[in-house]
């Protein structure tokens, strides 16, 4: 305990893991049920799930499947904030009295247990017309980029959509029909990619009530991303520029002739 208050944690040899576990089909609504298990200097919260699955309770149902924040499945609620729990050690996470728990991402409805429904998620993310729209014909020399579409796509595109961000919006809770900051973040990187030839069409779509003008910049987005990125730049960045969107087609197009 005095270590602790020096700032000097020594790891515990054993810990106590709360789960949120919910079965629809039996529990009228969620609750915390507490497994102690061993703590070693590399185990992941990951790594604790499957343990207890394996063998104590093979009932625990969650998501996860590279087991190397790529694919953004096991994104969870620990401790109260958004993380990709294969990338977080058991022993980073454990208050004082050696406890971490572990709920479902916030605010989307619960399946089983972790196990969360993202298809508004997805839903929004298609609202956002997330792929590319190519030219017709592909010009013969390369697309000039500037500065800051270069540094745009630089931090958009690592995005791996674990859903940290969306969940984590309070604006996302309370307005269904808000787009999202992760959707917003795609359509922000679109925007900013020279070879797309919608750009003022895409600023339409989102320079509206249900997108970046719905944003209270609240920045949740930003302490959640589990990537570093930052949803809540790229929002700004798209009101500005949906306000001159034409100027900024028209900008594009001149930088292509040179
Ligand atoms: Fe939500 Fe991020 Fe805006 S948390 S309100 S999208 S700044
Ligand atoms: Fe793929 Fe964690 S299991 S990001």
């Amino acid at each position: 305990m005095l270590n602790w208050l020096k700032g000097k944690r020594e790891t515990p040899a054993t810990a106590v893991v709360r789960i949120q576990r919910f079965n629809p089909d039996v529990d009228e609504k969620p609750y915390l049920q507490e497994f102690e298990v061993a703590v070693t200097e590399d185990k992941t919260l990951l790594n604790v799930l499957h343990d207890i699955k394996t063998m104590t309770d093979g009932s625990l149902s969650y998501r996860r499947s590279c087991r190397h924040a790529i694919c953004g499945s096991c994104a969870m609620n620990v401790n109260g904030m958004n993380k990709l729990i294969c990338h977080q050690r058991l022993k980073d996470n454990l208050d004082w009295q050696g406890r971490v728990t572990i709920r479902p991402l916030p605010y989307l409805p619960i399946i089983k247990d972790l196990v969360v429904d993202r298809s508004s998620f997805w839903e929004q993310y298609q609202r956002a017309k997330p792929w590319l729209v190519p030219p017709d014909d592909v010009p013969e020399k390369e697309f000039r980029m500037t500065p800051e579409e270069v540094e745009a796509l630089r931090n958009a595109e690592t995005c791996i959509m674990c859903g940290a961000c969306y969940s984590a919006c309070p604006v996302v809770a309370l307005n269904k029909q808000y787009i999202g900051p992760h959707a917003l973040l795609k359509s922000f990187q679109r925007v900013m990619d020279p070879r797309d030839t919608i750009p003022g069409e895409r600023l339409a779509d989102v320079g509206t009530d249900e997108g970046v003008y719905r944003c209270h910049t609240i920045f949740n987005c930003i302490d959640a991303c589990p990537k570093g990125l930052d949803p809540a730049g790229a929002i700004e960045t798209l009101r500005k520029l949906a306000q001159k969107r034409e100027a900024f087609e028209e900008a594009r197009a001149e930088r292509q002739q040179q």
